[in-house]
């Protein structure tokens, strides 16, 4: 296989990194692609820091055996905790991570008050803190975690009644506040932007950053001389139960497919 016909490699802890492979897809229809679930150890957004790392470490490893040419953490919680370690491990490897989009929300809000609604780990990484130093110091920024929202998501459950008091929850105390823009600071949560959209004044803008990684991995792929021409082929791996991720890919993906077990 040449350089540029070898696959991107994506992972998440679970099928919330479908939102970032589907733009990637979109914008980039000729590159193969992995995509690997770390459905037995979702949710990563409760897991220490030192935890996910050695799942960055192992399902990185994996990837790469299987010839990928570039890595895309389509987790801001991986991101946060394992992106610098494996850009020293991997120093030539192209890797794009995923960070809650601080940057543009304080440029698009008019009240100065913005939302952001991600995981415990990510809100908590000192990388979040650096983002909110370098672009919120002119907006007041307020985060807001949300246990149990992945798991609503991983089970397909986008537009239920669970699902939405849940939300309710958190998004109401936001609104209340004042908050005009909503960071999507998780790879789960751009499924839910339809539900999201009923639940707030059509006025209130909502940010996620799939599109944007995608724009970001054709620059990389193509000042490298990688990027793919021709057929592309989309491979599945889960650590967790394949079939069960086969019955979600349909909804969350678009399309049926295989998924592989991965045992590491
Ligand atoms: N989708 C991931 C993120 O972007 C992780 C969610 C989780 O597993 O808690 O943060």
């Amino acid at each position: 296989m040449t350089e540029r016909a070898a696959p991107v490699g994506v992972f998440d802890s679970g099928v919330g990194g479908l939102s970032v492979l589907r733009e990637i897809r979109q914008r980039l229809p000729h590159e193969p692609l992995l995509y690997l679930a770390d459905s037995a150890h979702v949710p990563y957004g409760e897991k220490t820091p030192e935890f996910i790392r050695e799942r960055c470490r192992v399902i990185t490893a994996f990837l790469l055996a299987q010839g990928a040419k570039a890595l895309v953490l389509a987790c801001n919680t991986a991101t946060a905790a394992g992106i610098a370690e494996l850009r020293e491990l991997y120093p030539a490897l192209p890797i794009i991570g995923m960070e809650p989009a601080v940057k543009p929300a304080a440029r698009a809000t008019r009240s100065g008050v913005v939302g952001v609604l991600a995981t415990t780990g990510t809100l908590r990484s000192a990388k979040f803190a650096a983002l909110l130093d370098r672009f919120a110091s002119d907006v007041r920024v307020i985060t807001q975690p949300c246990p149990g929202l992945v798991e609503r998501i991983e089970a397909g459950a986008l537009d239920d009644a669970a699902t939405r008091e849940l939300l309710a929850g958190w998004v109401g105390p936001l609104l209340a506040e004042g908050c005009d823009t909503l960071i999507l600071g998780c790879t789960h949560y751009p499924f839910i932007k339809p539900l999201l959209s009923q639940m707030v004044p059509p006025d209130v803008q909502l940010i996620d950053t799939g599109a944007a990684v995608a724009r970001r991995l054709e620059a990389l792929l193509d000042s490298r001389e990688l990027l793919a021409s021709g057929e592309a082929r989309v491979r599945f791996f889960c650590s967790g139960d394949p079939r069960r991720m086969e019955t979600v890919l349909p909804i969350l993906w678009g399309e049926k497919s295989p998924v592989e077990f991965f045992a590491g």
